[in-house]
């Protein structure tokens, strides 16, 4: 689906009150989850004594309360009840091989078993790794691997600003890039500032310049406006739009950043943690033919495996990293490179190329793409719609991620629409389908007709919840 349709469809949403499920129907399903979920129950209610809030993801679907899952093989994972769902959470996008990849797993048992877990020092995976980061990925010339794409985007912005001696960041409201103390700002809603930024003092924005998607003239602005007051490092940017996709980009988008980039002698960074390997082996950079000065990877390239997350670019700006005591930009990592993570990342992108895992998990959100706006189609007084790229999909219901937030009633709004949309999760959950925040799947290349079929009755059964209007 194209830019201009996806924008209009999501206006129209937002133009609609949104459409609930009656409150006793609710009540059942809830109800009918619980029941299906004990262990479950038994779990969090224990857990809530021990980890706050009772769960450790944000990834985890918490409402009722959050599923605690036993295994997982191929596209389906399995509760601690032994009910099986649907994966399109895929670990939140890593896992495109199908999870438990056989040919991967055994390569790893065998690290552990030769190697050991870590000696703090250099080994040949290192190497192997990094060859096939850089055989894929137009933009990147050299790779420091790190821990997380926390680090790795912190990591960034570090390098940015030593090698072109600027202070300012542009970030693009409503993108996610980590946890670090000058990234969370305006997430996940565009130009909410520091709403979600408990515990982090102010002072840590002052060199953060947000600007809103999509909005060329509030871009061009920031550039200029920032060239007397020490110019722009660079600027943060997840390729198909913040939160993966959730606010996609307007099509011209990132050639004008990187011309601007060129233009203000400021560095272009790609936030590829969830494009990498999965729009295409290249990455976004590959799929729209642009060349970032510098690309951060994250989960994917361990496929899952713990330790993941590397800064890569072009070798000029890399080099920013190597030098004497005082000369180089300092990161680093105890466990960063270790031979696990390193082999995981070489046999990982190996697999992944052999086997055309982007490929074949773009086929299958294609279709499922098509089928889902099909069945939404039979419900025009909804307006729900699908799109995707590649193998990441969103799907839009209540659209609360793009409330209009000059309008009076905007948190209320916001909140209402949250709402509705976790109570279209829980049921979908309850009836075998693993999402992404009630907006988002990913596909792996194994998810087949059996999965689709199911993700089609599932949603037929949430529609037929919802009263006709
Ligand atoms: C685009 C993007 N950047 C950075 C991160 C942070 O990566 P990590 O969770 O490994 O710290 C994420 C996590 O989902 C992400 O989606």
């Amino acid at each position: 689906m194209e830019y201009e349709e996806i924008v209009a469809r999501r206006k129209q949403i937002l133009s609609r009150p949104v459409r609930p499920i009656p409150q006793e129907k609710l009540a059942a399903e809830h109800k009918r989850y619980a029941e299906r979920t004990r262990r479950s129950v038994e779990i969090f209610e224990k857990a809530k004594g021990l980890i706050p809030g009772g769960v450790e993801h944000n990834l985890s679907q918490n409402k009722p309360f959050p599923l605690a899952m036993d295994r997982a093989k191929g596209y389906k994972i399995w509760d601690v009840d032994g009910n099986e769902y649907v994966d399109y959470l895929l670990c939140g996008a890593p896992i495109i091989l199908g999870h438990g990849f056989e040919a991967l797993d055994e390569k790893i048992v065998q690290i552990i078993r030769e190697k050991g877990p870590a000696t703090g020092l250099t080994s040949e995976y290192e190497l192997l790794a990094a060859e096939q980061i850089i055989k894929h990925m137009p933009g990147v010339e050299m790779v420091r691997f790190l821990q997380s794409g926390t680090e790795a985007d912190m990591a960034a912005i570090r390098i940015a600003r030593a090698f072109t001696g600027k202070q300012k960041i542009i970030k693009i409201g409503g993108s996610y890039h980590g946890w670090s103390d000058q990234m969370v700002y305006s997430i996940h809603i565009p130009q909410t500032g520091a709403l979600e930024s408990k515990g982090i003092p102010n002072e840590c924005f002052s060199h953060i310049v947000d600007v809103p998607p999509n909005d060329f003239d509030a871009l061009e602005k920031a550039f200029k406006e920032h060239q007397d007051k020490g110019g722009i490092a660079g600027i943060l940017v997840e390729p198909i739009g913040g939160e993966s996709g959730a606010h996609p980009v307007h099509p011209d988008w990132n050639r004008t950043i990187r011309q601007l980039c060129d233009q203000y002698g400021a560095l272009m960074i790609f936030d590829e943690v969830v494009t990498g390997f999965r729009l295409d082996m290249g990455g976004a950079q590959k799929y729209y033919n642009i060349k970032p000065d510098l690309t951060v990877l994250g989960k994917i390239i361990t496929h899952g495996y713990p330790s993941s997350g590397a800064v890569c670019g072009r070798k000029e700006v890399m080099s920013a990293c190597a030098g004497s005591l005082g000369q180089k930009v300092f990161v680093g990592g105890t466990l960063a490179a270790n031979p696990i993570s390193t082999a995981a990342c070489y046999h990982a992108l190996k697999l992944m190329e052999e086997h055309d895992a982007v490929g074949k998990s773009t086929a299958y959100a294609e279709r499922l793409t098509r089928a889902l706006n099909a069945l939404f189609a039979t419900r025009p007084d909804l307006g729900f719609f699908v799109y995707n790229f590649g193998p990441i999909m969103h799907y839009m219901t209540t659209a609360f991620f793009s409330v209009d937030l000059t309008a009076a009633d905007a948190l209320i709004q916001i909140l209402n629409r949250k709402q509705v949309a976790d109570d279209y999760q829980v049921i979908t959950m309850a009836h075998g389908l693993c999402t992404l925040a009630g907006t988002r799947m990913y596909t792996c290349m194994q998810h087949d007709d059996e999965a689709l079929k199911k993700t089609l009755a599932v949603w037929q059964y949430l529609l037929d919840l919802i009263p006709k209007h």
